[in-house]
C-alpha cells in the first residue's frame, strides 16, 4: 500500500483527494505549519521521519492575480518550494507528482487543442513559475510526473474549501440577480475536480513527463457559460445572466485549451476526461441526486 504525502492538503484539490481516498490509502496530510515547503529544515525533517512512497505536491500559491502582485513569494513557493520537495522525494525514492497548470500556454498564439510538446512562452508570473518549476523538477527528480491542470470547479461541499470557480461564479450571479461577463476570446478546458481526484492515483503509475490533465473544450468561455446555463434550466434566459466580454485578450486570443490525448494513451485509456460540456452535465446531474 502506498504511503502518500499530500502537500497542500488543506487546499481545494488536496482536501477533496483526501476525502475520496483516505479509506484506501495511507495518507500523510501535514498542515502548512507542520511541513513548510519554503524551509529546508522542515522538508528534510518531514521526509526523514515519514519516508512516503508517493508525494502528491499540491502546495502552492494558486491565485494567479496574487502571484502577479507578489512575484518573489510566487518564486519562493511555486518554484523553490516545489523543487525542494521534489529533491526530497527523489532522495527517498518516492514517486513525485507535481501540479502544474494549463496557464503555461497563455502566451501561445495558435488555436486548437495544445499538446505538451508545443513551444511555450508564458506571459504571467504564475505561469512562468510553473514552467520553471517543471524544468527544474525534471532535473532533480527525473522520474517526476507533472500534470498541467485546467481550471477546476466543484459545488460547495460541507467542510471542504472552495475558491471562486466557473460554476460558483455563475451560481452567485443567479442568486444575486446580476449578470456576469465571460470572455469570448478565451478558450480553455474547465474540469470538474471530482474527475481529477478520481484519476489521481493512476498518475502514480505514469512514466515520467509532462501531461495535460483535464477536460478538452472546443467552446470559448462565453459559449461554455451559455451552454451551462441552458443545461441548468434555472428559469432565467441565458442572456440575462451572462454577457459576452469582448474587451479581454484583444492583443491575442487566450487559447490555453489542451489536448489530453497523451495522458489517455500513457494510462492505457484509463485516464479519460469528459470534455468540459459533458463534465458540466454530469456535475449538474450529481447535484440533482
Ligand atoms: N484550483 C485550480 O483551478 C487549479 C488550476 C490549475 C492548477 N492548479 C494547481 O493545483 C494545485 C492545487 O491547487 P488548489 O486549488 O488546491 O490550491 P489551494 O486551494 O490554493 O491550496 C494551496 C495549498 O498550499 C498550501 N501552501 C501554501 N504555501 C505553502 C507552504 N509554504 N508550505 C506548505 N503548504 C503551503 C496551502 O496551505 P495554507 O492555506 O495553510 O497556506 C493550501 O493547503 C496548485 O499547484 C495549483 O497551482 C489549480
Amino acid at each position: 500500500m502506498y504511503t502518500i504525502l499530500v502537500t497542500g492538503a488543506s487546499g481545494f484539490v488536496g482536501s477533496r483527494f483526501i476525502r475520496r481516498w483516505e479509506s484506501e490509502y495511507h495518507i500523510l496530510a501535514p498542515s502548512h505549519s507542520e511541513l513548510d515547503i519554503t524551509s529546508d529544515i522542515s522538508v528534510e525533517h518531514f521526509f526523514a521521519v515519514h519516508r512516503p512512497s508517493v508525494v502528491l505536491h499540491l502546495a502552492a500559491i494558486s491565485n494567479t492575480w496574487y502571484c502577479e502582485q507578489h512575484p518573489d513569494e510566487s518564486r519562493t513557493v511555486n518554484v523553490e518550494g516545489a523543487v525542494r520537495v521534489a529533491r526530497a522525494a527523489a532522495s527517498c525514492g518516492a514517486k513525485f507528482v507535481f501540479f502544474s497548470s494549463d496557464q503555461i500556454y497563455n502566451g501561445n498564439l495558435q488555436t486548437g487543442p495544445l499538446c505538451e510538446d508545443v513551444a511555450v512562452a508564458p506571459e504571467t508570473v504564475y505561469a512562468r513559475d510553473k514552467l520553471l518549476a517543471e524544468q527544474l523538477i525534471a532535473n532533480v527528480c527525473p522520474d517526476a510526473v507533472m500534470l498541467r491542470a485546467t481550471w477546476m470547479y466543484d459545488a460547495d461541499i460541507s467542510g471542504l474549501p472552495l475558491h471562486a470557480n466557473f460554476v460558483s461564479n455563475i451560481s452567485r450571479a443567479i442568486h444575486e440577480h446580476k449578470s456576469i461577463f465571460f470572455p469570448v476570446r478565451e478558450y480553455r478546458g474547465i474540469t470538474w475536480v471530482r474527475e481529477v481526484v478520481e484519476y489521481l492515483p493512476h498518475t502514480f503509475l505514469l512514466p515520467a513527463g509532462v501531461y495535460n490533465f483535464g477536460a478538452q473544450n472546443r467552446l470559448n468561455t462565453y459559449e461554455t457559460a451559455c451552454c451551462y446555463i441552458e443545461m441548468m434550466d434555472c428559469g432565467r434566459a441565458c442572456d440575462t445572466i451572462v454577457a459576452a466580454d469582448a474587451e479581454r485578450f484583444t492583443e491575442h486570443e487566450r487559447n490555453i485549451a489542451i489536448s489530453n490525448e497523451k495522458v489517455f494513451q500513457a494510462s492505457g485509456g484509463y485516464i479519460c476526461f469528459s470534455d468540459t460540456v459533458d463534465g458540466l452535465r454530469f456535475f449538474l446531474a450529481s447535484q440533482k441526486q
